[in-house]
């Protein structure tokens, strides 16, 4: 790495490898054409920023890890992200037409086909790990066990059923930060730590616990943003529809904080990544950076 950091590299470069090596999987299951694969595609593909996979590969590579070996765990995130895209804008669920700047998955296709283009891209994540060479099966059995845990009714699930019976509620800050810490903080932990448990320091409490607190604060971080560009962001530029929360009348930071004491939040978090990133003796600007990215993002 060059000693001025560019972010802006690798994002773009992680952003390119990931599609690609997901592109390449999805091409095994173009022999069975539906609307199913097609539908899969269309969610997991079209847009994003990958910003999880970013994650995977920046701590993966910060501590010494090669980017083949690293490629299946990211694809894999992102295919579960992909995943609670496309049921978080269903009917029952947030009911959103826009995502990523085109019309969300059950609206090109149907509603049925998207609940099972979910369904499938769950799978494809756990089987992309499942096969994945360059891994020991000590190592793929750790990697299901992060993504699971942070995925399902522990994680990103959990987080996902408590927003939705939190809509027309008051909530308390505790109650909000834990569905938050749960429907977008699980999979950003899970994302550095799949990135650590490959590296030769898996094993190292002290560094996973500067890693975890850092991931941590980014993740609620990730959601205090995105909650604050549902009130100020342009539909254009976030690439969903602004004022959906609103319109659900769903419990968020700025609800609760007000906007600006949601930015404050958000600042404090990015602090505190930083803080526990000062622990480490590596080369942490790249997470530095991303942290920073996180929280002044315009989508
Ligand atoms: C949106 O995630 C949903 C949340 C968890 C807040 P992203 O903002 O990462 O969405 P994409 O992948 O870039 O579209
Ligand atoms: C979604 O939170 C978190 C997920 C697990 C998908 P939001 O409902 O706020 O995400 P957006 O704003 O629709 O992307
Ligand atoms: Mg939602
Ligand atoms: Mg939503
Ligand atoms: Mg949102």
């Amino acid at each position: 790495m060059n000693n001025e950091y560019e972010l802006k590299t690798d994002l773009v470069t992680f952003q390119q490898r990931v599609n690609q090596f997901i592109e390449q999987e999805l091409k095994q299951y173009s022999a069975y054409h539906s609307p199913l694969i097609d539908a899969m595609a269309y969610a997991v593909l079209l847009g994003g920023k990958r910003v999880r996979p970013f994650l995977i590969y920046a701590t993966g590579r910060m501590l010494g890890v090669s980017l083949e070996a690293l490629d299946h765990s990211a694809a894999a995130m992102e295919s579960i992200h992909a995943y609670s895209l496309v049921h978080d804008d269903l009917p029952a669920m947030d009911d959103d037409k826009l995502r990523r700047g085109k019309p969300t998955c059950h609206i090109t296709f149907d509603e049925a086909t998207a609940i099972l283009a979910g369904d499938s891209l769950q799978t494809f994540a756990f089987e992309l790990i499942a096969k994945d060479p360059f891994l020991t099966d000590l190592q793929k059995v750790k990697q299901i066990q992060s993504l699971a845990q942070a995925a399902g009714a522990r994680g990103m699930c959990l987080g996902q059923s408590l927003d939705l019976i939190s809509e027309n509620k008051a909530i308390s800050l505790s109650e909000l930060e834990l569905i938050h810490r749960n429907k977008t903080g699980a999979l950003i932990v899970a994302s550095v730590l799949m990135g650590f448990n490959l590296s030769d320091y898996a094993r190292d409490e002290k560094i996973k616990n500067a890693l975890e607190c850092y991931a941590k604060a980014i993740g609620l971080a990730f959601q205090v943003q995105d909650d604050i560009l549902d009130v100020i962001g342009d539909t254009d530029k976030i690439g969903k529809t602004a004022g959906s929360d609103e319109s659900l009348n769903k419990s968020t930071y700025p609800k609760l904080l007000g906007l600006e004491g949601a930015m404050e939040k958000a600042q404090s978090l990015y602090q505190t990544a930083l803080e526990a990133l000062d622990e480490l003796p590596f080369d942490t600007r790249a997470l530095k950076a991303l942290a920073h990215f996180i929280i002044q993002r315009e989508s």
